[in-house]
């Protein structure tokens, strides 16, 4: 089978480790896949959703473009754009907002945590931005959407718009039910500080995450100051429920290795933490500092950045319009 691929990071600035091992490193794995198509958007209509400054808005897009490319995607074999630049986005969120409900919006768990105690200062877009989310994915026929673990909500939601469209439109089949990709293991990468709460551009803490952007000195700080516990490093059949932290650093390792939590554990079981972290620090260095230099080399010609996103958009919206217009068609417009 053919698989379509899309998926979509805001550009908020500061991707981190976190949207790499949950996403972005899957979505490199899939390109290279044989008979698979990729789309990968920077979701600029999104990073709208909260207060944002328009001055840094157009870098950060750059910036995360930048990303995709110096993590591997290469946009000669998958489609690179910016949702803003293609209006098919913000015309089928318009709609499918119309075939959802007020109650499936109300159980999304993210939108509660974003828009913290003060709900009714929060915008109608953060509210609404699961819809513009699936009205990204729909419009491509997406067969499959790699994300972490915090999207899953969000794709379960955008099932539940295609069938109800398909539904409501007589159109079986129309809009294609998408199957969510979500590793098995660290597809939630958590923050340095607290192995309970997740890894996240948001957190005021810069030592909470790894940015792709940093240098040697910052990680090898940052992992130096992560939080753990006063043991050893856990025995294999140690569980690790009550250790979030070594669990999630252990992840980590894992991760960044292609290899299995038990296997890391072997490594280390009943070492002392500072043999762990030094290991992990150099890890780090070899795997995201070459990441770190690209994204800064390629942030000097803004110019090639933004003519990958134009030519990224316009095949964008030769694949778009056409739903799109099939869409109004079926609505009756
Ligand atoms: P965003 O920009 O918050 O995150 C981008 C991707 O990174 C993953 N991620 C993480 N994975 C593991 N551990 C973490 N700590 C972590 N933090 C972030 C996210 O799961 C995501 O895959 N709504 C989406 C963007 C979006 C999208 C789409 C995704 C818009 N349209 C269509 C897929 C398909 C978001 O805000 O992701």
């Amino acid at each position: 089978m053919y698989k379509k691929i899309f998926s979509g990071v805001q550009p908020s600035g500061n991707l981190h480790l976190g949207n790499y091992l949950g996403a972005i490193k899957n979505f490199v794995t899939l390109q290279n896949e044989p008979k698979t198509d990729c789309v990968f958007c920077v979701v600029d209509l999104h990073a709208i959703t909260v207060k944002h400054d328009p001055a840094k808005l157009k870098n950060n897009i750059r910036e995360t473009t930048a990303t995709f490319i110096a993590c591997g995607i290469d946009p000669k074999k998958s489609i690179i754009f910016n949702q803003s630049s293609v209006s098919a986005h913000s015309e089928g969120a318009w709609i499918l907002s119309c075939v959802s409900r007020m109650g499936w919006l109300n159980r999304m768990t993210q939108f509660k945590e974003k828009a913290g105690k003060d709900k009714e200062k929060a915008s109608i877009g953060l509210y609404s931005y699961p819809i513009l989310m699936a009205a990204d994915i729909l419009l491509y026929d997406a067969t499959h959407v790699p994300v972490g673990n915090d999207q899953k909500q969000h794709l379960e939601l955008c099932r539940d718009i295609a069938q109800k469209f398909n539904n409501d439109f007589k159109a079986p089949d129309f809009l294609k039910v998408p199957e969510p990709l979500i590793q098995k293991q660290f597809s939630r990468i958590m923050s340095l500080k607290d192995g309970l709460k997740k890894m996240s551009k948001s957190d005021p803490s810069d030592l909470s995450r790894i940015n792709l952007t940093d240098d040697k000195d910052e990680i090898i700080n940052k992992i130096k100051k992560a939080k753990t516990d006063p043991l050893k490093m856990p025995e294999i059949e140690d569980t690790l429920e009550k250790r979030p932290e070594v669990e999630n650093l252990l992840g980590i390792y894992s991760s960044l290795l292609n290899q299995d939590l038990d296997k890391s554990k072997k490594e280390f079981k009943g070492k002392n933490f500072s043999e762990f972290k030094d290991r992990l620090s150099d890890l780090l260095i070899e795997k995201i500092l070459p990441i770190s230099k690209e994204i800064k080399r390629l942030l000097n010609d803004k110019k090639h950045l933004d003519n990958i996103l134009l030519e990224g958009s316009v095949k964008a919206e030769t694949i778009s319009s056409k739903k799109i217009a099939k869409i109004k068609e079926l609505m009756g417009f």
